[in-house]
């Protein structure tokens, strides 16, 4: 199926859409005309009246009147009655007995498709402002959809193509390609030779812990030191303190011998700290020393260790928040985001989502002795469509999960847990006339767009939660309860607010 086998598709669709309409406006009649692009002629494509009657491919040069007006102004147009309207050209149209009609231009982005005419209400009055917006509303619903498959199918086309270097040279277990992909992969080449402090941020599953990795292995010379990885927010106080510094014996109960702490196994290679944001903050004074001076004592001890370390650390909490609030120090801060690498989250690099779902049905595939080997084209749609809040992590345990169900060579819907199959790709119109696109209301269309804004206001601000909700003209509190309606925070008990997404 290539780019323009969508708009033959999209041609069905416009087409009961058309039928549907004119159910839902109760009139007359409606055509589909779509636009030939090589002669620069309009055809109609359908035509159906209340009582079902159907014309279609009867070709037909159209461009003046009311609907090229429409065309040209790229508006819709909504006559009252035709015999006092300029805009009408009655010529060729004698016996046209029509009184009201719309007329909408059908356009992605500058590309026209066509357009669509409905005429006569069967009320005999005249269309109103509100039939005209009903209409255009739900066309341009359905051919933002065709546009968004349009793109998915041209991206698919390619994927083979795209497959062949589908991984970034060294970085085999981490797919991407799309640019803000490139650029880290290019920003992990940089500093993997160096020995300069990493922060890395992120929401939670978007792969901090595969750069970090990436980091260290990227290097030949580095691979060959010594990688030691810990998960801070795994461990108490206590416990983080003795496994990073080490202990002697008898330094508390329980301490029954002398124990190398982690940053002594790291010395001359690189220690991962991962959910950095875990340090109390006499923890992150004692790793500052490390940082500075690279010393620091055993728990116990009096002895100055003296240590080689380059350090990586990830959160996917907003630190300039917890240093707002005093949890965090600004000068740790400063030492540690040297270079920083924010990763984004999976809704924000979409085109990925057909090459991860790739690699990760090969890779658990693989795993599970299992001959499966893509995902059906709907379900392409459905990771397309989902906001993935656990981002990488989320799609591959859904994966992994539909590898194991699936029968034969593709993934179907019906492999796939039900949240992600409660999304309804047709556009239907329900009794009570509310638009349904991708199984999307209009409603949570809107909420679609006011989390697209809150997103990019974030950015715009650089994360700053106050100068954001000055931005979108809004308080901090209207602000923080979106957020947290839309999983870019979540809070979490005793530990107060964790941001899931921007930087605040
Ligand atoms: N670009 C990618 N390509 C392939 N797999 C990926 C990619 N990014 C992440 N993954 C996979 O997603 C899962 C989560 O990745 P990872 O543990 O690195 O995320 P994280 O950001 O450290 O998450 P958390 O904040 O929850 O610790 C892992 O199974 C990893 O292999
Ligand atoms: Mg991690």
């Amino acid at each position: 199926m290539n780019g323009s086998a969508v708009y033959e598709d999209g041609k069905a669709f416009l087409a009961s859409t058309l039928q549907r309409l004119i159910g839902a406006l109760k009139a007359h009649s409606g055509s589909l005309f779509l636009f030939n692009h090589e002669n620069n002629e309009l055809v109609l494509s359908a035509y159906y009246n209340a009582k079902g009657f159907v014309l279609t491919d009867i070709k037909k040069k159209m461009g003046e009147g009311v609907a090229g007006c429409a065309i040209k102004v790229r508006t819709p147009i909504l006559v009252k009655d035709i015999d006092t309207d300029p805009r009408f050209n009655r010529n060729g149209f004698a016996h046209y007995r029509g009184k009201s009609f719309i007329s909408i231009p059908l356009y992605t982005g500058d590309h026209l498709i066509g357009l669509i005419n409905i005429t006569d209400k069967d009320s005999g009055e005249p269309f109103t402002e509100q039939d005209l917006m009903f209409a255009d509303n739900e066309l341009k619903l359905l051919l933002k959809k065709l546009e968004d498959q349009r793109t998915l199918v041209a991206e698919n086309e390619s994927l083979k193509e795209k497959l062949a270097g589908s991984s970034c040279g060294k970085f085999l277990n981490i797919t991407g390609k799309h640019p803000k992909m490139r650029k880290i992969f290019a920003l992990v080449e940089a500093v993997a030779n160096t020995r300069a402090t990493v922060l890395i941020n992120g929401e939670s599953g978007t792969g901090k812990r595969l750069i970090a990795h990436a980091i260290h292995n990227c290097d030949p010379i580095e691979q060959k030191k010594p990688f030691v990885e810990v998960s801070c927010g795994a461990l108490t106080e206590t416990l983080l303190d003795s496994e990073l510094f080490g202990h002697v014996k008898g330094a508390f109960t329980g301490a029954f011998r002398d124990r190398t702490g982690r940053f002594e196994l790291a010395d001359k290679g690189t220690i991962f700290l991962d959910e950095i944001d875990s340090f109390s903050l006499s923890m992150q004074a004692k790793l500052l020393r490390v940082i500075q001076d690279g010393e620091f004592e055993r728990v116990g001890d009096s002895k100055t260790i003296k240590v080689d370390i380059r350090i990586i650390a990830a959160t996917n909490q907003d630190l300039n928040a917890l240093i707002e609030q005093g949890k965090f120090r600004k000068d740790l801060y400063y030492r540690l985001n040297i270079i920083n690498i924010a990763l984004p989250p999976l809704r924000e690099r979409v085109s990925d989502i057909p090459l991860l779902a790739h690699d990760l049905i090969g890779k658990h595939s693989k795993q599970l002795g299992k001959d499966v080997k893509e995902v059906a084209g709907d379900v392409m749609q459905r990771f397309t469509q989902y906001s993935w809040p656990g981002n990488i992590r989320e799609m591959e345990n859904a994966i992994e999960r539909a590898t194991i169900l699936a029968k034969g060579q593709f993934i179907g819907l019906e492999d796939l847990p039900d949240y992600l199959t409660l999304v309804e790709p047709q556009l239907r119109i329900e009794s009570d006339l509310t638009l349904k696109v991708g199984g999307e209301s209009l409603k949570s269309a809107i909420k679609d767009s006011e989390y697209e804004l809150i997103m990019q206001a974030l950015e715009a601000a650089e994360g700053s939660r106050t100068k954001t909700a000055q931005s979108l003209g809004i308080d901090r509190t209207t602000l923080y309860k979106k957020m947290v309606s839309y999983g870019m925070l979540k809070v979490t008990k005793g530990k107060g607010k964790k941001a899931l997404a921007l930087a605040t």
